[in-house]
C-alpha cells in the first residue's frame, strides 16, 4: 500500500524503540509506525515466567546469532542472543535492574557528549520506572533500597519476584564477603555499584510475571490511533531522496512483509533504528552508511562515509563455578556481589595495574590494526585510558558474581565488567537479513583472560570463607580434581576458554552444541557510539546518524563504553531522553 506514510518510522519495537513509540505517540495527531520482525510473546510462558530464564533461547522468539570463531577464545563460535518479539531482548533477558556506575554516565560528557552525565540521565531513570515497594516479608529476605533513588510513576514495572530466597541468606553472605573486604551495599541504583547487593528485578510484582518493555510501554497504549505496530515483517534498509541535499535524508524504510511482499513505509520526519546492537549496524551498512571499502564489496552505494559503523564492538564473556549445596533452597536468588579492583586484587593491585597501564599502548595498535585502520588508534588509546581510570582510580566495580542457591546446589555465575577486547560486526551481503559477521574478540588480550580467572580464584575463595562455606559441599565446576588449588595460571586459561559458558536451565549446566557455546554475558554495544565524528562517533549527542538530516539510532548500538550495570535500566532511561529530544526539535 504505497500511502502508507507516518510521521516516524521506528525500526524494531524492542527495548529501546517502544519507549520512543510510547512517548511520540502521546502527542495527538503524530503517527508513529514500529517496523518488528517478531510477533507478540504476551502470553508465552517462556517469556512470562519470573523463573523461566533459559526457556526462551533456540525458540523462535531467540535471533541466536552466531559469531565467527573466536580465535583468542578456543577457536569456537558464540551464540548471541536478543529477543525477537514485541518487546525484543526484554522479554528473554535475565531481568536484573541496575543502572550504571555514577561516573560512566558522566565520562559520556567528558568525551564530547553534551548534556548527557549522570545527574541528566538519572531524572530519565526514574521517569522511567515504577518502583514497587517490597514487602515486609522481602524486606527480611534482603529486599532494600533508598526510595530517593527511584521513581515510582513510570511504566516500568521494578521490584522484587515474590518468593525471594529464604531470609538466613543475606546476612550469610554478609558475613562471609565482609571478611574479603566486600561491604553490603543497601541500593546499588543510586551510580555507587560496589558491594554485596540483593538488586531488584524487572518484575510485576503483584502478578509475579516479567516486566518487559511492551507490557511496560506498549500494550497498555495498543489501542491509540495514531501508533501502528507492524509485526513479522523486517526491515530491508532506508529509502533515501533523491534530492541532492547535504545531508542525506531518509523518506522511509523497504520492509517485507509476509502479507504484502517488498514494499516502502514512509516517513515524514524521520525513521529510528532500534534494532539492537547486533543489526542496526547493519542496516546502517546496506543502507549506505559506514566504511565504503566495505560497502564497496557489496556494491552498496555509500551515502555517508563514516568507517567506524559496525566497529567499537564491546560485550563481557560469561562463565561460572557451581558446587553442591547442603541445604535445598526455595525462592529466586536476587544476590549479586560487585567487589572493586582493590577487592578482588587486594595487595596485587599495583602489579594488575601497571601491567595494563603498560600494556594499552599496545592494546590500541591490534585494535586499530584488525579494523584495518578504521578504529584510530589515538581514539582508542583515550577510550583504554578512561577504562584504566574507571577501574583504577574511580574503583568501579570490576566483576560482577551473581549468587545462585537453587535447589540443592550454589551456582554462581560471573562476568569481568570491563574487558579491553574490541571487536566488530560487518555485513556479509547486501541483505539484512543475511547473517553478518559478528566479532566480538573474545580474549583478545590477555588481560581479559587472566580477570577471568582472577575472578574465579575470588569466587572460590569466597566459598572456602565461613559462614559461606558451611552451606556448600563438593565443588562440581571446575571441581578440585579438574582444577586443584595448585593449578598453574595456563591450567586456569584452557579451563575459561574451553569450558562452555553454560546456560542456566532446570537441568542445571548444558552444553549448547560442540563447536558452538554460550560464552557471550548478552552486553554487547557500541557498535554505532554516540561520540564526536573525530573520535570515532557515529550518531551526535542527539543520537543522529552523522551526515543524514533525519535517521537517528536509539538502542544498545549507540552506548559508548560497556557499562557496570545491566543494560536495559540504562536503555530506557536514553530511549526517554531520546524521546524528549525528538519532540523538543520537531516543537512537538
Ligand atoms: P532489542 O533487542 O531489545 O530490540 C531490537 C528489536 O528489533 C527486536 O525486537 C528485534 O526483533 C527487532 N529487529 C531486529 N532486526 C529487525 C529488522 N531487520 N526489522 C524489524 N525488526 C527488527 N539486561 C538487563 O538489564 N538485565 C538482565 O538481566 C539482562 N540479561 C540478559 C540476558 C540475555 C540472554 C540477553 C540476550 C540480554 C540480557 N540483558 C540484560 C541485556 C538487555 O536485555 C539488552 O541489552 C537490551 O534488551 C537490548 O535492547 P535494544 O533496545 O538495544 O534491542
Amino acid at each position: 500500500d504505497p500511502a502508507q506514510k507516518y510521521d516516524f518510522i521506528i525500526v524494531g519495537g524492542g527495548t529501546s524503540g517502544l519507549v520512543v513509540a510510547n512517548r511520540l505517540s502521546e502527542i495527538k495527531g503524530v503517527t508513529v509506525a514500529v517496523i518488528e520482525a517478531g510477533d507478540s510473546v504476551f502470553n508465552n510462558p517462556n517469556v512470562t515466567n519470573v523463573a523461566g530464564y533459559g526457556r526462551a533461547f533456540g525458540t523462535h522468539i531467540d535471533w541466536a546469532y552466531q559469531t565467527e570463531n573466536q580465535k583468542y577464545a578456543g577457536g569456537s563460535k558464540q551464540i548471541m542472543r536478543a529477543g525477537k518479539a514485541i518487546g525484543g531482548t526484554s522479554t528473554i533477558n535475565g531481568m536484573s535492574y541496575t543502572r550504571a556506575q555514577s561516573v560512566q554516565i558522566d565520562a559520556w560528557e567528558l568525551f564530547g557528549n553534551k548534556g548527557w552525565n549522570w545527574g541528566s540521565l538519572l531524572p530519565y531513570y526514574q521517569k522511567s520506572e515504577m518502583f514497587q515497594i517490597p514487602s515486609l516479608n522481602q524486606i527480611s529476605r534482603g529486599a532494600d533500597y533508598y526510595i530517593t533513588y527511584h521513581g515510582e510513576n513510570g511504566p516500568l514495572k521494578v521490584g522484587w519476584p515474590t518468593e525471594i530466597t529464604n531470609r538466613t541468606m543475606l546476612p550469610m553472605l554478609d558475613q562471609t564477603f565482609n571478611q574479603l573486604g566486600v561491604p553490603f551495599n543497601r541500593d546499588v541504583n543510586g551510580g555507587s555499584m560496589v558491594g554485596l547487593t540483593s538488586h531488584p528485578n524487572t518484575v510485576n510484582t503483584k502478578e509475579n510475571v516479567r516486566e518487559d518493555a511492551a507490557r511496560a510501554y506498549y500494550w497498555p497504549y495498543q489501542n491509540r490511533s495514531n501508533l501502528k505496530i507492524i509485526t513479522n515483517t523486517l526491515a530491508n534498509r532506508i529509502i533515501w531522496s533523491n534530492d541532492s541535499n547535504s545531508e542525506a535524508v531518509a523518506v522511509g524504510v523497504e520492509v517485507t512483509n509476509p502479507h504484502h511482499g517488498v514494499e516502502t513505509i514512509y516517513a515524514s520526519k524521520e525513521v529510528i533504528l532500534s534494532a539492537g546492537s547486533l543489526k542496526s549496524p547493519v542496516l546502517l551498512e546496506v543502507s549506505g552508511i559506514g566504511n565504503p571499502d566495505i560497502l564497496s564489496t557489496y556494491n552498496i552505494p555509500v551515502k555517508v562515509n563514516i568507517s567506524t559503523v559496525g566497529e567499537n564492538l564491546q560485550d563481557q564473556t560469561n562463565n561460572g563455578l557451581s558446587f553442591q549445596g547442603t541445604e535445598f533452597w526455595l525462592g529466586s536468588p536476587t544476590f549479586s556481589v560487585l567487589p572493586s579492583a582493590n577487592q578482588i586484587y587486594g595487595s596485587n593491585v599495583t602489579n594488575v595495574a601497571s601491567y595494563i597501564n603498560s600494556s594499552m599502548a599496545e592494546y590500541a595498535k591490534v585494535v586499530s590494526n584488525s579494523s584495518k585502520g578504521a578504529v584510530q588508534e589515538a581514539n582508542i588509546l583515550a577510550a583504554f585510558k578512561l577504562q584504566y581510570d574507571l577501574i583504577f582510580e574511580a574503583q568501579v566495580p570490576f566483576a560482577e558474581v551473581v549468587l545462585l542457591p537453587i535447589a540443592g546446589s550454589f551456582m554462581s555465575e560471573y562476568w569481568p565488567l570491563l574487558p579491553f577486547s574490541r571487536g566488530s560486526i560487518h555485513i556479509k551481503s547486501a541483505n539484512a537479513s543475511a547473517p553478518a559477521s559478528i566479532n566480538p574478540n573474545y580474549f583478545m588480550f590477555k588481560q581479559d583472560l587472566d580477570a577471568q580467572v582472577d575472578v574465579a580464584k575470588f569466587i572460590r575463595k569466597a566459598f572456602a570463607t565461613a559462614p559461606l562455606s558451611d552451606f556448600v559441599a563438593e565443588e562440581f565446576a571446575p571441581g578440585m580434581d579438574n582444577l586443584p588449588d595448585t593449578a598453574s595460571n595456563s591450567q586456569w586459561d584452557d579451563w575459561v576458554k574451553m569450558n562452555c559458558m553454560c546456560t542456566k536451565n532446570s537441568e542445571g549446566l548444558e552444553k549448547v552444541a560442540d563447536n558452538i557455546s554460550d560464552r557471550s554475558n548478552f552486553h554487547p554495544v557500541g557498535t554505532a557510539s554516540m561520540l564526536p565524528r573525530s573520535r570515532g562517533g557515529v550518531v551526535s549527542p542527539e543520537l543522529r546518524v552523522y551526515g543524514t538530516k533525519n535517521v537517528r539510532v536509539v538502542d544498545a548500538s549507540v552506548l559508548p563504553f560497556q557499562l557496570c550495570g545491566h543494560l536495559t535500566s540504562t536503555l530506557y532511561a536514553v530511549a526517554e531522553k531520546a524521546a524528549d529530544m525528538i519532540k523538543k526539535q520537531y516543537r512537538l
